[in-house]
């Protein structure tokens, strides 16, 4: 076994290094299986998947993480292995990478006992891919590996190996579930030649100084203004490298069939499938189980992101008040707060429920990642976290979360000249000057308000009269904002409006101000440079 074995892994890399330029050997990664053409009457593959959304890896220049979740049938008799097929042609798979860690599935219980039982999720693969080309596309398709007949399929490989076979490819054509084929038929661009599969591309190598570009939103959920947003993302995806979303995801309020529909709308576009999507965590990302007081629970299944360490969560011992969230909560790690660096940028990705204070995981962790950025590889520095620390809104500003952000965060941002500080919660848009210590000063950093995603648009101002350090606000329409990095000293930053609020909705909150041709957008001078 061990002699095969080393023959296979000497004959595959060899056939690896003809595939793939320094494509590095992985366990998991194997070739496709002789005499199996995908055929999902073959009885290896199940093609009922669903939720195909895309992380970054540790280098997003070499390796992705691909999620998806797997139809129930797939999962008999056991849970299944999620596996992605993947080459550099459309119709063409060159490999197949393995699931690294079980799948994952998890209950929750309905809010209010609702429907009087537990919810129970689908299983969710995730499934690392490295060894892959800068800058480069991708064509993919996710399926599962029933677990018993996983060692199967390498034993036949290793007999392909051994006869030194060339390697079958799968063609996607006669094998996509019909009903996911026509989806992604309609949606996906050149659906005709690539026939459903999507693709994706992988950052250029740090330190590369190509132009890339970055939407970054917040407080999304799965509403009517949600839909416009992801509408407009869809058809303004061009050039898109990778998207920040920076908490408060779906809304559920445990009720977690909702989590299935917010994936539900992203299956419905082609962004979801072909950009990668960094989360953070926002409060109502917490999703407390009322009976088992779990916490992040959806959070931590149903993503993956490039990860310092497995998250450790705590168990809770009450519950939690949800309008002010208690801090810190017991979690780490994970899901939570992670760094990766894409192409000119470093992106710092930081959870403002968990412990932020000196001494704590995440600070100490913090410091070490601000000390590490070397500005000749990436000029530019980002920090995103759900909770503002500049906000000119009247909501949200006594929260311990942003308390402890201002007093132990901005001292940090100031000294390693953060560019751009993006965050959510508020459901608003601003943009600061650049400001240090509430005063404007051009070697600050600037921090910008997302928040106004698609859940609401709504916020009141604090005062009618704006702080000296905004640059811009409204509360009144929907959007994100698009970060297009030109060079090391120079990036446009613009916020799209997706939508506004209709009369007849803010009726109701009586806060509605509608700002004709109100826009921000505009160059961001990298204060690096300017540093004094
Ligand atoms: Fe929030």
């Amino acid at each position: 076994m061990t002699m095969f074995h080393n023959l296979f892994t000497f004959l595959f890399t060899l056939s690896l290094q003809t595939q793939i330029t320094n494509a590095s050997f992985h366990h998991h990664k194997r070739r496709l299986a002789k005499n199996n053409n995908g055929d999902p009457k073959h009885g290896n593959y199940c093609t009922l998947t669903r939720h195909w959304h895309l992380s970054v890896g540790d280098d997003p220049s070499t390796s992705m993480i691909v999620s998806f979740s797997s139809h129930p049938k797939c999962a008999k008799p056991s849970a299944p292995v999620g596996a992605v097929l993947i080459g550099k042609e459309p119709n063409k798979a060159d490999f197949v990478i393995l699931e690294q860690n079980d799948a994952r599935m998890y209950n929750a219980t309905y809010p209010n006992k609702k429907k009087g039982s537990l919810y129970t999720s689908d299983y969710y693969h995730h499934v690392t891919v490295d060894g892959l080309d800068p800058n480069t596309r991708y064509y993919y398709r996710c399926v599962t590996v029933p677990s018993v007949l996983v060692d199967n399929i390498a034993n036949e490989e290793m007999e392909d190996a051994e006869r030194g076979l060339r390697q079958q490819h799968w063609d996607m054509t006669s094998t996509i579930a019909a009903d996911l084929a026509e989806r992604r038929r309609r949606y996906l661009k050149g659906g005709e030649d690539n026939d459903g599969a999507p693709s994706f591309v992988t950052a250029p190598a740090p330190g590369n100084d190509s132009r890339v570009k970055f939407v970054i939103m917040g407080d999304l959920g799965e509403r009517t203004h949600s839909y416009e947003t992801v509408a407009y993302l869809d058809a303004h995806r061009e050039g898109i490298n990778a998207i920040l979303l920076v908490g408060d995801i779906a809304y559920t309020q445990n009720d977690h069939d909702i989590w299935d529909k917010w994936f539900d709308m992203l299956d419905a576009t082609s962004f979801a499938s072909e950009i990668p999507l960094q989360i953070a965590t926002g409060n109502h990302d917490i999703e407390q189980d009322v009976e088992t007081l779990d916490i992040f629970v959806a959070f931590e299944n149903r993503f993956l992101m490039p990860q310092v360490q497995p998250a450790i969560i705590e168990t809770m011992k009450g519950p939690i008040d949800k309008s002010l969230v208690d801090y810190p909560l017991p979690y780490d790690f994970g899901n939570a707060y992670y760094a990766f660096t894409y192409g000119p940028a470093r992106h710092i990705v930081l959870s403002s429920y968990s412990n932020m204070d000196p001494g704590s995981k995440q600070y100490t962790w913090l410091v070490d990642q601000l000390n590490e950025v070397d500005r000749s590889v990436t000029p530019w520095l980002f920090v995103s976290l759900h909770c503002p620390i500049y906000n000119s809104f009247r909501l949200h500003r006594r929260e311990p979360q942003l308390l402890h952000a201002k007093r132990f965060l901005e001292p940090l941002f100031v000294s390693h000249h953060v560019n751009i500080v993006f965050a959510g919660h508020v459901h608003a848009y601003m943009r600061t000057k650049p400001v240090i210590y509430d005063e404007v000063n051009d070697a600050g950093p600037i921090y910008v308000i997302v928040g106004n995603g698609g859940r609401q648009a709504n916020a009141p101002y604090h005062r009618d009269e704006a702080e000296d350090w905004v640059l811009l606000r409204d509360h009144a329409e929907f959007g994100y904002g698009v970060l297009d990095i030109i060079n090391s000293t120079h990036a446009f930053w613009e916020w799209e409006q997706t939508g506004f609020n209709a009369p007849e909705e803010a009726g109701k909150l009586g806060r509605y101000e509608p700002i004709e041709g109100q826009s921000d957008r505009g160059y961001v001078q990298n204060q690096f440079f300017l540093k004094k």
